[in-house]
């Protein structure tokens, strides 16, 4: 029998627990929840000190882009592991455009078999919804859900025939499997690189509408109505896709969002200079759209947090600002933003947690993000208080394209626990 007592930390585990207390951990499993869990049976069990520290579910990350097969040198299965772990993200979902792009079950089986073999982070693909991710003939949706795809999306290709969505959202829902949509209307957007605005103006740059945005997202809330299938909404930036949306769950739709902690910390003003760390799809908007997001946030209306980790090499983003690639990494600097929000007064430290834990797990329907008994112990320890500076040098991440180079934060995962195994401890 192994055994990890976590003694002495403030843990939060969204809706069931919220207070000074021990995590018992048995083979691999919640064993047991309390103020003072006994540590009985013998002296096999290896205690973690959390006196300080504050105990969560491990996180769960929706959207990630591990570039594994086909472009390992932006990051692997292996390398993107780490980073979500060092980031206290236990489960992540990655999204579909690899090359090959994941349309077919040998892809799904190649991405867990990585996975199997780093040993960190759980990582469930999201299958393409159709062949190519090209938008016209549905991918084998059924062959996707076999072989573990958790959800199926052509993400940044976005499917623009309504007809082939529809028959898309009517397959999934078979299987019950989200349809997860990166809402863009690729004619409205052709050619931009940040939001369409002040800035994009006075930098000579296309932009990119807002409009381009909501159109799909309201086009997709239709379509959610007409088949019935669970959608889920990445990645919102705009003012109105937040209503939108909201208007939609106020109404019984089957819809579900995400949030980025770029699009809630950061607003257009950060592509002055055309760095193009601050190059990202869906852009970065204006100080409106932060306060809807983050509004959307504290209401409900966007139910998890999600990164969106997007690596791209110093040769990728060392171009000129509308041929370098679209992308930001976020996984080490996923919970500093979020608990930033916290002392904004955004959110609820507990809430903040739920959005990182039993929020994502309910969208995609996985069975982790708890610190009920008997659930796999999937554990984040992290120290609320300790203060660091973002050096991209020192990320687990193979890339370093982030906003937020020296940037003071506060809060750091200091354990992350898969499966009752520590993977990341920020001593070792
Ligand atoms: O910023 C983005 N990066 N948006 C996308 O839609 C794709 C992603 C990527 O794969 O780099």
């Amino acid at each position: 029998m192994s055994r990890i007592l976590i003694k002495g930390g403030f843990v939060i585990d969204p809706g069931r627990y919220n207070g000074l207390g021990d995590v018992l951990i048995e083979n691999g499993k919640i064993a047991a929840v309390g103020k003072s869990v006994p540590n009985a049976k013998g002296n096999d069990t290896a205690v973690i000190d959390a006196s300080g520290k504050h105990v969560f579910p491990g996180f769960i990350d929706l959207h990630v882009h591990f570039r594994e097969p086909g472009y390992e040198y932006k990051e692997t299965i292996e390398s993107g592991a780490a980073s979500a772990v060092a980031g206290g993200f236990t489960s992540v979902c990655c999204m579909p455009n690899t090359n090959p792009i994941n349309d077919n079950q040998a892809v799904t089986e190649f991405i867990l078999d990585r996975a199997r073999a780093a040993g960190t982070a759980r990582v469930f693909p999201v299958g393409a919804i159709t062949k190519g991710s090209e938008g016209k003939e549905l991918a084998e949706i059924g062959d996707l859900y076999k072989a573990g795809c958790v959800a199926i999306s052509d993400d940044g290709r976005p499917v623009m025939n309504s007809n082939v969505m529809r028959r898309a959202m009517e397959y999934a829902r078979a299987f019950d499997l989200p349809v997860v949509d990166h809402c863009e209307d690729l004619h409205l957007s052709e050619g931009g690189c940040l939001n369409e605005g002040q800035v994009s103006t006075e930098l000579g740059l296309a932009g990119i509408p807002r409009a381009a945005e909501d159109v799909m997202v309201a086009r997709n809330v239709a379509l959610a109505e007409l088949t019935g299938a669970r959608l889920h909404l990445a990645h919102l930036s705009t003012v109105g896709s937040v209503r939108t949306v909201r208007d939609a769950k106020a109404r019984g739709v089957k819809v579900t969002a995400e949030a980025c902690p770029h699009h809630f910390t950061l607003t257009e003003e950060a592509a002055r200079g055309y760095d193009t760390h601050a190059k990202m799809n869906p852009p970065l908007r204006t100080w409106e759209d932060v306060h809807a997001v983050k509004e959307g946030l504290r209401d409900g209306t966007i139910d998890a947090i999600a990164t969106d980790h997007a690596p791209h090499a110093v040769q990728d983003k060392q171009q000129d600002f509308a041929a370098a690639p679209f992308g930001v990494v976020g996984l080490e600097t996923a919970l500093p933003l979020t608990l930033a929000l916290v002392e904004e007064g955004v959110l609820p430290l507990e809430q903040a947690i739920e959005k990182l834990t039993s929020a994502p797990a309910r969208a995609f329907g996985l069975p982790y993000g708890t610190l009920a008994v008997g659930a796999a112990a999937d554990v984040a320890i992290v120290d609320l208080q300790r203060g660091w500076e973002v050096d991209p040098t020192k990320f687990k991440s193979r890339s370093r394209n982030t906003p937020f180079t020296g940037w003071k934060m506060k809060g750091q995962v200091v354990v992350t626990i898969v499966d009752g195994r520590v993977v990341f401890d920020a001593q070792a």
